[in-house]
């Protein structure tokens, strides 16, 4: 069979370690995709840096249209970041009938509706598994381990940078700006790190999750979001002398009044698993009616782990290109008019 033919947009953290990790297992990911994956062309502003990680056999080149134009191309993955021009970038793809694959959970948590509307038409995937705690596979779980569940709620530590944060903050006394810089340094935090401390990165992770665990549209215009920003080493000290832990929690529930969506921290009972996860490392608890409760624990952000979730999504679609649309994996199956005035 012939290769699938990728195109890469941004080869920043996420976008080498996708380099790297295909170069160095592409024996095992042949045999599992069932035809090689090929990342034929690479667009980023820094056209010499993304040449030297991409080695000489791809083109590289400034202008990301230039990958959407080529016919030759099936997968773009979409590694810009932000809504701006990865927004533009990801509509002119599906337009030009390619499957996109992102780690961009802003971009979908807040135009997410009209996305996969537009690849829904199309007849094109879009995957998102990196978007939600970098390496674990938690999309997955959600819309095929756990299918045959009510999914009655989810909770869990979404955001890899805030856990570094307070579990260094915690440990080694340190100070959060120090350790911001580190979690900057290390690649897990995102370009405007706001969204990490802030907890809006992880309300974007939360609203997709809330979206395929009830089936309702994205809507992170009705997350309640509260960060870290407001805690100092003293809370950290005072919890723990108490037995708690604080942990930001990304937080969705089905309620008699509707869908709870909000992410805050928590003060967790150090006994609890959740409560000893530390680090960059994320923890996803989800409890179904059939299944009870399950757990999700994993490397939720930096260049390999992410890597590893954008690359499931590119062996779905080539095992899945060229088959019958209804065949695919779908996009997220809400029901438009059901629960869009829900309180959430
Ligand atoms: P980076 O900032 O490291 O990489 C983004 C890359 O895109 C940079 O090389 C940037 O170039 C390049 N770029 C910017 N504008 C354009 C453009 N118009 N055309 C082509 N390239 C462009 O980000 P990450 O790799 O960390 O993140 C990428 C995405 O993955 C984001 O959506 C992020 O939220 C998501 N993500 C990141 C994780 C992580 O751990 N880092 C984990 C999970 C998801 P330049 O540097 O010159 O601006
Ligand atoms: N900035 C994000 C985090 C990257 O720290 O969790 C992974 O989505």
């Amino acid at each position: 069979m012939k290769p699938i033919k990728v195109g890469l947009l941004g080869m920043g953290t996420v976008g080498s370690g996708v380099f790297t990790v295909l170069k160095r297992n592409q024996e095992e990911i042949f045999r599992r995709a069932g035809r090689r994956i090929e990342i034929a062309m690479v667009a980023d502003l820094d056209t010499t840096r993304a040449q030297a990680a991409a080695g000489s056999g791809v083109e590289v080149v400034a202008d990301a249209r230039k990958i959407i134009a080529n016919p030759e191309i099936d997968i773009v993955i979409e590694l810009i970041g932000g809504y701006g021009i990865a927004k533009a970038l990801v509509l002119e793809a599906i337009e030009a009938g390619k499957h996109v694959v992102t780690a961009n959970k802003a971009l979908l948590a807040v135009h997410g509706t009209e996305i996969f509307a537009a690849a829904h038409r199309k007849g094109v995937m879009v995957a998102f598994e990196a978007a939600v705690a970098g390496g674990i596979p938690i999309i997955k779980a959600l819309r095929e381990g756990l299918t045959a569940n009510r999914i009655q709620w989810i909770a869990g530590i979404i955001n890899g940078t805030t856990n570094f944060i307070l579990s260094e903050m915690r440990d080694k006394g340190l100070d959060f700006d120090v350790v911001l810089k580190e979690a900057q340094r290390l690649g897990y935090a995102e370009a405007d790190p706001t969204f990490d401390i802030e907890g809006v990165d992880a309300a974007h992770k939360a609203t997709l999750m809330s979206a395929i665990a009830f089936g309702i549209p994205v809507q992170f215009d009705k997350a309640y979001v509260e960060g870290i920003t407001k805690l100092g080493a003293q809370d950290i000290k005072y919890a723990e002398q108490l037995g708690y832990r604080i942990k930001l929690l990304g937080i969705t529930k089905q309620t008699a009044k509707g869908i709870e969506l909000r992410v805050h921290p928590a003060l967790v009972p150090a006994k609890r698993l959740i409560a000893n996860v530390e680090g960059a490392m994320n923890a996803v608890v989800v409890q179904g009616d059939a299944v009870g409760t399950t757990l999700y624990y994993g490397k939720g952000a930096g260049s390999e782990p992410t890597a590893s979730a954008v690359i499931a999504d590119l062996v779905d679609i080539a095992r899945l290109h060229g088959a019958d649309a209804a065949q695919r994996v779908p996009h997220l199956a809400f029901q438009p008019q059901s629960m869009s005035d829900m309180p959430i």
